[in-house]
């Protein structure tokens, strides 16, 4: 149960201009929520976001720019929610790096980056955002992966990362409760990276053919999944697997 005198809530979602993030972002919106739409390099769609937001409903939308590696910017941006709504409802920690790490090839800096944006800012902004979650009696999801549990060949930074992410979720519900619930939804295809020549058609068609539903989801699966969880006022430290069964065969 929500302690605001609103009647709506107020959710930050991190890396929402486009892709999965901006599906859960108008997902919510429909819902009657308050959107703060993060973005770091993607200022077009997410301010084109937030205009159709507001244009559908005047003033239920912000868009804000930060990058989510310096954590001095964490304050920065729930401060510039809280100067919007006065209130912060949901943190989405969805924003992420997603490429190939080979041993042989792997660099510091991409420790930093994948880690940087998979775990550790997840966890201090999650830090950042207590205070407000706790006055609202709100909530923190993270978006893992299945990959979390079962590594991908290639990928082992961003699979510890995740691995972590996962681990934090439990963590946290056990520290935050009773005031704020945490939990995770691991995707298995929601939608296919564009950045990556590594999921050609062969190989979609092979993941494909191993989930039990044989076919891949959607942002809006996830989407579906977040409002469920966002409403799910007994449900803590749980991290949901929508994957069309895709775990199942591992
Ligand atoms: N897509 C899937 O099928 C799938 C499968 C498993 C798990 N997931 C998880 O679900 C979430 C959404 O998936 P997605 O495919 O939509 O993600 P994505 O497109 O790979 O990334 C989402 C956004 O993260 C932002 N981002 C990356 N590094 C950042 C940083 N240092 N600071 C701030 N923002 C940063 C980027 O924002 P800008 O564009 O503004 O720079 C990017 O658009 C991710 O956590 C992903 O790991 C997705």
């Amino acid at each position: 149960m929500s302690n605001s005198k609103t009647n709506f809530k107020v959710v930050l979602i991190t890396g929402a201009g486009k892709r999965v993030g901006a599906s859960i972002a108008e997902h919510c919106h429909k819902q009657g929520m308050r959107i703060a739409i993060h973005y770091r390099t993607s200022a077009t769609e997410a301010e084109a976001l937030c205009q159709k937001f507001n244009h559908e409903k005047n003033d239920t939308a912000i868009a804000i720019q930060s990058d989510l590696l310096t954590i001095k910017n964490h304050e920065i941006l729930v401060d510039k929610v809280i100067k919007k709504w006065g209130q912060l409802d949901v943190l989405i920690n969805n924003a992420s790096s997603f490429y190939p790490t080979p041993i042989e090839h792997m660099t510091e800096k991409n420790w930093e980056d994948l880690v940087g944006s998979n775990l550790k800012a997840p966890l201090f902004l999650s830090q950042t955002a207590m205070p407000y979650l706790k006055k609202q009696s709100g909530s923190i999801i993270n978006m893992v992966d299945i990959q979390a549990q079962r590594p991908m060949k290639k990928y082992s930074i961003y699979c510890i990362a995740k691995a972590g992410l996962g681990m934090l979720t439990k963590s946290l519900a056990k520290e935050l409760g009773p005031a704020i619930r945490v939990n995770g939804i691991a995707p298995g295809i929601a939608l296919w990276p564009d950045n990556t020549a590594d999921f050609n058609p062969t190989l979609r068609e092979k993941i494909i053919a191993r989930t039990a539903l044989k076919r891949a989801g959607t942002p809006k699966d996830i989407a579906d999944t977040v409002v469920f969880l966002i409403n799910a006022n007994y449900i803590t430290g749980q991290i949901i697997a929508v994957d069309g069964g895709l775990s199942l065969d591992y």
